[in-house]
């Protein structure tokens, strides 16, 4: 048995395929930072603290062993499916009883994203999805994933011309390269590379002003009683929002002509249902949902991968050896197959840090979860943070060991619904497929380049507001590679 620094808890080794060195060259999985975890439920002030900090630090041990559990806070009834069975059967069984984003997540975004479907249910979320959901479907991915080689190319070429006794901020540096390649990507080569250190700049604000928790909604209070949102946020809202109109507004009289982008294939695409195009402020939430759901998402997940190779030099060394055999500098949709490891990190990296680490609805009709009555109005939430740490369904739930997923690997053998980064069911991510090869694609690339160093000293912890990261910065240090 070993004993986890982060809580004390005691873990078998038994049961993992590979040990790889940590930090400090012992034979042992590297174990990264998590939260302490008390024994129980904090009471209710210190609980709500807590989750104003970060949703993470709210969970007590039992958490990460129960299958479903129920709870009362104030005036609402709160729900947690925590096994693949619960999970199946809220997200998926019963899901249009249970389809609505849960009230603090559409009052934090609202100002942003208006309409768009990653927060509107019903009819107008069914519309908007039949439209927006093929632009980045799988089948696409070839013509889609050019900006991905591409940016991550120049990104690379960039990182060994610079001085590397400066240290970079990672996560900041993810911030602006899945920037680049979202605003590529919705907007076109040309127009979008423009146009991303503005938004990123925007988003960014948006998320530090919008980042608390929204405690009466949690608290049971209804929808129309106002929420006080920030000067911050309106502004941030506002300053997105003018971007997105110049640019859709560039595309549709005729700018970029012959570049592949998700605007012009949402144009060019009428919802079979209703025989409509989207009209101009439904394009602007659209691509503001894309940009928002596609770039910070993967940002976080590559800045954790690259924290987690930089304690794990054996895993490090794989993904470099196959990025050693790309045949070109950059990293192409073609090459996919030869990165299996690679894509094995960034799946256990998502599997531990899940950059959504929350899925939460609020149901709109009374309904059943393993037998027990959900009355409408209560939260029904699903948490990858405890899911994917689950001791009942993973062997070393806290240790980093990309070999899970490999072919044969223990992440096979799972029922279908225990490792869910991407949620499931209708709502399920419409750029899964995109981002995952994002992920992989980039830190092939930049592996290839240079070799990630912690910058000494620095202290890494895991907070949760609307996304998952590790704290606001990530200091490193670039090693350069070959040419
Ligand atoms: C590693 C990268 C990504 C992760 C982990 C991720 C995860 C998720 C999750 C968990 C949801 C559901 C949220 C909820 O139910 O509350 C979601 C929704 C969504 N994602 Fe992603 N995502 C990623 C990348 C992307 C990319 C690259 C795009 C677009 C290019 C995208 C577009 C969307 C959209 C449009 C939705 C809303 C779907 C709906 O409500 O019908 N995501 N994503």
């Amino acid at each position: 048995m070993l004993t986890c620094r982060h809580c004390n808890q005691a873990v078998p080794v038994d049961s993992i395929s590979s040990i790889i060195p940590g930090p400090d060259g012992l034979a042992e999985p590297f174990v990264p930072p998590h939260p302490p975890r008390p024994r129980r439920l904090a009471p209710l002030p210190e609980f709500l603290r807590a989750l104003r900090r970060s949703f993470l630090d709210i969970w007590p041990q039992p958490s990460f062993e129960q299958d479903f559990a129920h709870r009362r806070i104030l005036l609402r009834d709160i729900f947690l499916c925590n096994s693949p069975a619960t999970v199946q059967e809220a997200f998926v069984d019963h899901a249009l009883d249970i389809e609505r984003k849960s009230p603090q997540m559409r009052h934090a975004l609202r100002p942003l994203l208006g309409d768009g479907l990653f927060i509107s249910d019903g009819a107008l979320w069914k519309e908007r999805r039949r439209v927006v959901a093929p632009v980045t479907h799988v089948s696409r991915l070839a013509s889609l994933t050019p900006p991905i080689t591409e940016a991550a190319g120049e990104r690379a070429a960039a990182w060994r011309a610079r001085d590397p006794a400066q240290p970079i901020d990672m996560l900041a540096e993810m911030g602006h390269l899945t920037a680049e390649i979202i605003c590529r990507t919705i907007f076109g080569r040309q127009l979008g590379g423009n146009a991303a250190a503005t938004v990123v700049g925007a988003f960014a604000e948006y998320q530090r002003a919008v980042g608390q928790t929204d405690l009466l909604s949690l608290l049971g209070l209804p929808d129309w009683m106002p929420r006080w949102q920030p000067r911050r946020v309106r502004q941030a809202s506002r300053r997105i929002q003018s971007v997105l109109d110049g640019l859709i507004a560039g595309i549709l009289s005729g700018a970029g002509e012959g570049e592949a982008s998700l605007i012009r294939a949402m144009a060019e695409g009428v919802n079979p249902a209703t025989g409509r195009r989207m009209d101009r402020e439904a394009f602007r939430n659209e691509a503001a949902v894309l940009f928002m759901a596609g770039h910070e998402t993967t940002a976080n997940t590559l800045a954790w991968a690259w924290y987690l190779l930089s304690q794990s030099p054996s895993a490090l060394a794989r993904v470099q050896a196959e990025a050693d055999a790309l045949p070109g500098p950059a990293a192409r949709f073609s090459d996919m197959a030869g990165l299996a490891f690679t894509r094995a990190v960034v799946e256990e990296t998502l599997r531990l840090y899940p950059p959504v680490a929350l899925l939460a609805r609020e149901a709109v009709a009374e309904t059943t979860i393993a037998g027990r009555r959900v009355p409408k109005g209560s939260l029904v939430l699903a948490v990858p943070w405890l899911l994917h740490r689950h001791r009942k369904l993973w062997s070393q739930p806290d240790a980093f060991i990309p070999e899970r997923f490999l072919a044969g690997g223990e992440a096979a053998t799972k029922p279908r619904y225990t490792w869910i980064p991407f949620a499931i069911g209708p709502r399920v991510c419409t750029g899964a497929a995109f981002g995952l090869t994002e992920a992989v694609l980039c830190l092939a690339t930049l592996c290839r380049a240079v070799t990630p160093r912690l910058v000494p000293g620095t202290t890494v912890y895991p907070i949760c507001r609307l996304t998952l990261r590790p704290g606001d910065r990530l200091p490193m240090l670039l090693e350069p590679r070959h040419g």
